[in-house]
């Protein structure tokens, strides 16, 4: 947050930790905020000409969820008689909520992470350094002092200690003056890390001044005018200070949108080896420099226009819900509705006539084309291209394989020129798929993304793709992703089967039923107080088997998934079809069932399945197309899900809520955080 209005440290000190609490699902082990101690504007000159240093900046650190950081902020304020009514008519501030990859969750091991007494430079970072063993080594060679187990610490300090080499090869006498530009700094930081980041800079000897720069992880830049909003803003000659009327008055600099929607929705995605400059309320984008002979000069600027978030800030809001998950589970005929906005083209009488995937248009017949489509995708999101995956096959004709993002890399898995790749991920910035994209690409694959995330990495990295428009999800388990995700790819498979007369029926009629879905989503969202009784009589279990198969399966294992993430529960989701090869050994009459078997080529087996489980005394839960609960369950023993039938193809949508509602419900009745589970972060941007 770069801010030059007057405004009181109570006031500013709210909005950062505001800012935190819109990113808390992204990490939620421990916080820590830095602001300035006084409202000093300008660093003191003395006669000398040096530079003083103004007063180190403040920091508080706290491990726990964000509230923790905002109590212990308001104890030691109290304690320091610190002037929350104090104004300052301009300051830099910043904030970080994380999630633990380095040591265990405490004030020493969160950011802002500091060069040492004196807070001389402090970071704040988003990603992983992977050579932070080898810089730790070198500093310590030089004298400094480590205390914390992350990979950030290494950063701040290592921006000191360029900081002094500098002034040295200046002949300055170091200490106090302020000779290096703070963008070089960091530039020279830069060229030190090896890793994926975000950074936001801070330091004592720059006070009023943010400096930030990015690799592999996402950076936002927020503008908020206090003049016209105008449509076509270019940051250099818009953003600086020079020849700019109506000059911006706020900047902030962001993860994720999330913290500064409500703010502004005008934004600058600042891409790799960009480095931000904040100064006394002006911005700076700068290309980073590797060319060391040229520290001294000013760097190239960077020329792009501003862009428009597209999204409400009630999305980031719980409105009349208690948890976020719960609130996007219900609102999931809306988020369908606006993923097929526009794509799904009727024809006369409202009939089914076509799709229309902006994204692909130039890159449908090399798909057409393609030897092998891949699915990668981490989590929830490959399950959803594992759902949809026999409909693709099967209106393509090309063989579909799926890739668990991280196992692909694993195996070095064979990628060629004549494969199309598709990534699926709701954050688009997911390490393991990142870098699987990576891989695929340089393997001369066709990169596709399927992501929620306008802007970023994964949107921005690939050959090209589809937005899935579902809205911001913040609770950390998936939902309407996951069934926009799977409307996406059901949309992809009627596209690249669009030049077949000879499946023109099958596919009017999956797109009638695409038409119909949000609708048919919203009649099975009716089950919520049925799924509310069903999980009052499971909360107390060990653990859930689900049984699904052909279109289902991956159904069977996105419930179960949802079950072990939020409701902490042991769950496993069972290809129904292996089930006598091992799964069949823990059926007995203690453990509870779900057997999936809503009506598609597999409702026979199915059945015989439930058969077999029944016969093993298994306390059985079906879920079946509404009408069938007498065919399934004549001995009316098991208890009943029943739902709306659409086609085969888009049944996992329909099927997998009221699946959400248990997981939520049962996790309520278990008393744990439904959006926050034990452990996990929304976006996992480290490897
Ligand atoms: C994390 C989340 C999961 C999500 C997975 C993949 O593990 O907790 O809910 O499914 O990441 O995320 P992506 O953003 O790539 O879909």
């Amino acid at each position: 947050l770069n801010y030059n209005a007057t405004r009181e440290r109570r006031h500013i000190v709210d909005l950062l930790f505001n800012g935190l609490r819109r990113l808390e699902h992204r990490g939620y082990d421990s916080a820590g905020i830095s602001t300035d101690a006084d409202p000093c504007c300008a660093p003191l000159t003395v006669s000398s000409g040096a530079v003083l240093r103004s007063p180190p900046p403040l920091v508080f650190r706290q491990e726990g969820k964000i509230e923790n950081l905002v109590s212990s902020f308001h104890h030691e304020a109290v304690v320091a008689e610190l002037d929350l009514e104090l104004s300052f008519t301009s300051h830099a501030g910043i904030a970080h909520t994380m999630s633990a990859t380095h040591g265990e969750p405490s004030p020493i091991n969160s950011h802002p992470e500091t060069s040492g007494e004196g807070n001389e430079f402090l970071v704040v970072h988003n990603g992983i350094i992977t050579n932070y063993m080898d810089l730790k080594g070198t500093l310590l060679r030089y004298g400094f002092h480590f205390e914390s187990d992350t990979d950030t610490e290494g950063i701040p300090k290592l921006a000191k200690f360029v900081r002094d080499s500098l002034n040295q090869d200046l002949g300055s006498d170091g200490g106090d003056k302020q000779v290096v530009p703070f963008t070089q700094i960091v530039m020279d930081v830069m060229r030190q890390l090896k890793g994926a980041y975000a950074l936001i800079f801070k330091s004592s000897y720059y006070p009023n001044e943010l400096v930030a720069c990015k690799r592999g992880s996402p950076l936002l830049l927020g503008v908020k005018e206090t003049g016209d909003m105008r449509t076509d803003i270019n940051v250099e000659s818009d953003l600086s200070a020079e020849g700019h009327h109506g000059k911006p008055k706020q900047y902030y600099l962001a993860s994720d949108a999330n913290a500064i929607v409500e703010h502004t929705r005008r934004v600058l995605v600042i891409e790799d080896n960009e480095v931000v400059h904040m100064k006394d309320g002006a911005v700076h984008v700068f290309k980073f420099d590797s060319d060391k002979s040229r520290r001294l000069l000013r760097p190239a600027s960077v020329q792009r226009g501003l862009s428009t978030l597209e999204m409400e800030v009630e999305q980031i809001r719980k409105g009349n819900f208690e948890h976020f998950m719960q609130k996007k589970i219900h609102e999931q005929p809306d988020s369908l509705t606006m993923t097929m906005r526009g794509r799904l083209i009727r024809g006369r009488e409202q009939k089914a006539k076509g799709i229309l995937l902006g994204g692909l248009k130039d890159h449908l017949k090399t798909i057409r084309r393609s030897r092998r489509i891949l699915f990668i995708g981490c989590g929830t999101s490959y399950n959803a291209a594992l759902a949809a995956r026999p409909v693709v096959e099967e209106l393509s004709g090309i063989p579909v394989t799926m890739e668990i993002a991280s196992d692909l890399l694993d195996r070095q898995g064979p990628i060629y020129r004549e494969d199309t790749a598709i990534f699926v991920s709701q954050s688009g910035e997911t390490a393991d798929t990142l870098q699987a994209l990576e891989y695929a690409k340089s393997n001369g694959a066709l990169c596709v993304g399927i992501t929620n995330t306008v802007g970023s990495a994964i949107a921005r990295g690939t050959h090209c793709g589809i937005h899935l428009n579902a809205g911001c999800e913040i609770g950390v388990a998936s939902t309407k992703a996951y069934t926009s995700q799977i409307a996406v790819i059901v949309m992809l498979a009627l596209a690249l089967g669009d030049d077949s007369l000879s499946t023109q029926q099958r596919r009017n009629a999956i797109m009638d039923d695409l038409y119909n879905l949000p609708s048919k989503v919203r009649d099975v969202l009716k089950l919520d107080k049925h799924m509310k009784e069903l999980a009052a009589l499971l909360m107390d279990e060990q653990s859930l088997l689900v049984f699904g198969r052909g279109y289902n399966y991956a159904t069977a294992l996105e419930c179960a998934l949802k079950v072990k993430q939020v409701s902490l529960m042991h769950a496993e989701g069972i290809v129904a079809g292996d089930m006598k090869h091992g799964p069949l050994a823990l059926v007995d009459e203690t453990i509870p069932i779900i057997v999936i078997a809503t009506r598609d080529a597999c409702l026979n087996k199915q059945q015989s399945v439930r058969q077999q489980l029944k016969a093993r005394k298994g306390r059985l839960i079906v879920m079946c197309t509404e009408g069938d609960a007498e065919f399934m369950c004549p001995d009316r023993r098991c208890r009943i899900i029943e739902v709306p039938k659409v086609q085969d193809c888009l049944q996992p949508i329909i099927n997998i809520v009221p699946l959400q509602l248990l997981a939520y419900h049962l996790t309520v009745f278990r008393g744990f955080n439904v959006d926050q589970p034990r452990n996990l972060a929304k976006s996992v941007t480290t490897q």
